[in-house]
């Protein structure tokens, strides 16, 4: 049992707890990446274990699955590691999560859908904490190679500005 104005015991760390959780479509591209480059960035805070760190899709074509190879090769070179399976968003993280960040309008436009009546998370888009100004972070998923580096770099200024507005040290 938890006591009374304690704020280390388990009850209470719990209400401590910082959570973010990352949203795209398939869950093996966009937000995997944003995961792994926000877990970096939390390692090197002196707060990092009073994070919890996610990332899941609004689709449910992937579950199961590992990241998409070519956002593993992105991952890889800039020396992030990954090791998420996919999941769909559930009705449970809109009271799990603090935070809700999409990475397209579209994203956002399912997760505002599914929000149910008792959500307590805030929904933004990723990219409203891009310090050049992008809108989104678009789907590399269609196209080339070299679409997972540049989603990658945009993907590591937004997360940077992200804890630095809501959660400076
Ligand atoms: P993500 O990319 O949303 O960044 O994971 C996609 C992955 C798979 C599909 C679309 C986007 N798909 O259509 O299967």
């Amino acid at each position: 049992m938890a006591k009374a104005g304690c704020l280390r015991c388990s009850e209470h760390q719990g209400m401590l707890m910082k959570k973010v959780c990352l949203v795209c479509l398939g869950n093996i591209c966009r937000s995997p990446t944003a995961e792994a480059v926000f877990r970096a960035l939390v390692a090197k805070r002196a707060d990092a274990h009073d994070w919890v760190i996610d990332s899941c899709g609004t689709g449910d074509w992937h579950i199961g699955k590992g990241p998409d190879p070519r956002a593993i090769r992105a991952l890889t070179s800039r020396g992030y590691q990954t090791d998420h399976r996919a999941r769909q968003l559930a009705e449970s993280d809109y009271t799990q999560f603090e935070w809700l960040l999409g990475m397209d309008a579209s994203n956002l436009a399912h997760m505002r859908q599914r929000a149910p009546q008792d959500s307590t998370a805030q929904l933004a888009l990723l990219a409203d904490y891009d310090p050049e100004g992008a809108t989104e972070v678009g789907d590399p998923y269609y196209g080339g190679e070299e679409g997972f580096y540049e989603v990658l770099a945009l993907i590591e200024r937004c997360c940077a500005q992200f804890l630095e507005r809501e959660y400076p040290e």
